[in-house]
């Protein structure tokens, strides 16, 4: 199923497509599932793994619902276990191949309104990306460093930005870490790095200069461009490439929510760290890690700002966790649209469901006060979000993490008056 849905993302992504791409979900149907409590969580969890069904949206228990794509095989099975649990459901989409067709109408009628586009209004190549990052840094050397962290496992360089207005080096000023695409097909993490590298130095205006002045910038936009790692290890599996870079990280590794199937979405790797991706992020933690207040994680999709632990156990900050969580969550919605859900803040295991060896737990691990996944929209697409609201997904965002950074520095202030 998600190679399916990768080689969707593929097809639309290089624009390579033909009449008729969307047959392939053809007799797909989408469904609503109202969730009462965890145990009703715990159920959609498990049928995830034991039927493979594509859960679009997580839903949370009372708030939203969950919507789960099935394939005409496993429909009745599927929606006989909702009954067993005596669990409401409804259909949404009822044919996915007709929906998508309807998306790309609606694309096109917003091609053909459009000129001039950013780089962020879309859907990047990772050429694209490299030739931005290496005009910004040469464009502005006072403020902007590029760091290449070294090779992914395929051999294409992975790189960051350092944004300072102080050489990076004043140890009064917090840093803001910030990393997009560890799971890549979720894209649309990408245009929102992007676009916070432009509001921070290409673009900035004058509300916002603080945030240049007062904090120190760490944006990686580019980890890779697929849910999982592409590394290949021969002597382990020649079934399946890669891991899952989330359940990665050094931290309960390998306890709960990752399979031991080496072809699953959530297979951790043999080892903690295996992936070199993994690594760099690691690296970039820890060499900063006096300094790094704020750690995002970002991914989609789903409208929620979450923070560790992933095995429900919440550190002991977590007041002030929530607090600047809250913060970022209001100022985005106090932008969305309106058909898009409130963001959600909260535990990640209480809110979603159970992990461990995530970035977001190894960063609140060694000592990252703030250290937090993000989940952007989908609104109904899921993962596939039309360029169409790319623009609108920038621009919010923006004002939740600009109003986090602030909040953020507040408390790394008040940290170093001690
Ligand atoms: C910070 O770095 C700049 C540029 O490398 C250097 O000129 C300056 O002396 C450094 N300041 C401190 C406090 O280390
Ligand atoms: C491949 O996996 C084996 C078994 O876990 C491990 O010993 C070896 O170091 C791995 N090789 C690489 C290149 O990671
Ligand atoms: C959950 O994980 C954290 C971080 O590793 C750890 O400190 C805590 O003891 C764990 N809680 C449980 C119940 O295992």
């Amino acid at each position: 199923m998600i190679s399916l849905l990768i080689f969707l993302c593929i097809a639309a992504l290089f624009n390579t497509v033909t009449a008729g791409k969307h047959d392939i979900y053809s007799g797909y149907s989408v469904h609503g599932v109202q969730l009462r409590d965890r145990a009703d969580q715990k159920v959609l969890y498990d049928l995830q793994i034991e039927l493979g069904v594509d859960v679009w949206d997580h839903g949370a228990p009372g708030v939203n619902d969950a919507l789960v794509m099935v394939t005409q095989e496993n429909v009745a099975e599927f929606l006989e276990k909702l009954d067993e649990n005596g669990m409401n459901h409804y259909l949404q989409i009822s044919d996915v191949a007709t929906a998508f067709e309807r998306y790309d109408r609606e694309l096109s009628s917003w091609k053909q309104s459009r000129t001039n586009r950013m780089l962020f209004d879309n859907y990047p190549t990772y050429e694209e990306v490299d030739a931005y990052l290496e005009r910004i840094a040469a464009e502005y050397p006072n403020i902007v460093t590029l760091v290449n962290a070294g090779p992914s496992f395929e051999g294409r360089p992975v790189k960051y930005l350092k944004i300072s207005s102080s050489y990076f080096n004043d140890t009064y000023k917090p840093v803001y870490f910030l990393d997009a695409t560890m799971h890549a097909r979720e894209w649309v993490t990408l245009p929102v790095a992007l676009y916070t590298i432009h509001r921070l130095v290409e673009n900035p205006r004058d509300q916002d200069r603080d945030l240049l002045e007062n904090i120190d910038w760490i944006i990686m936009p580019i980890e890779r461009l697929w849910r999982r790692t592409r590394s290949f290890n021969a002597s382990v599996t020649t079934e399946c490439w890669g891991v899952d870079a989330n359940r990665n990280f050094d931290v309960n590794f390998n306890t709960i929510g990752v399979s031991s199937d080496f072809c699953s979405n959530t297979y951790p790797g043999q080892v903690a760290f295996s992936e070199p991706e993994t690594r760099y992020v690691r690296d970039i933690l820890l060499e900063n890690i006096d300094r790094i207040q704020l750690y995002l994680n970002v991914h989609s999709h789903g409208n929620y700002v979450l923070f560790g632990y992933g095995n429900a156990t919440l550190p002991t900050n977590v007041v002030q966790l929530h607090h600047v969580a809250a913060a970022m969550g209001a100022a985005i919605d106090a932008r969305k649209l309106p058909q898009a859900r409130y963001y959600l803040i909260g535990n990640s295991n209480m809110a979603l469901y159970g992990s461990s060896g995530s970035a977001q737990d190894y960063g609140q691990l060694v000592g990252v006060p703030f250290s937090y996944t993000l989940e952007l929209p989908g609104y109904t697409y899921g993962f596939l979000v039309p360029p169409q609201y790319i623009n609108q997904i920038n621009m919010e965002t923006w004002e939740g993490i600009a109003a986090s950074a602030r909040l953020a520095n507040l408390y790394y202030r008040a940290r170093n008056s001690n």
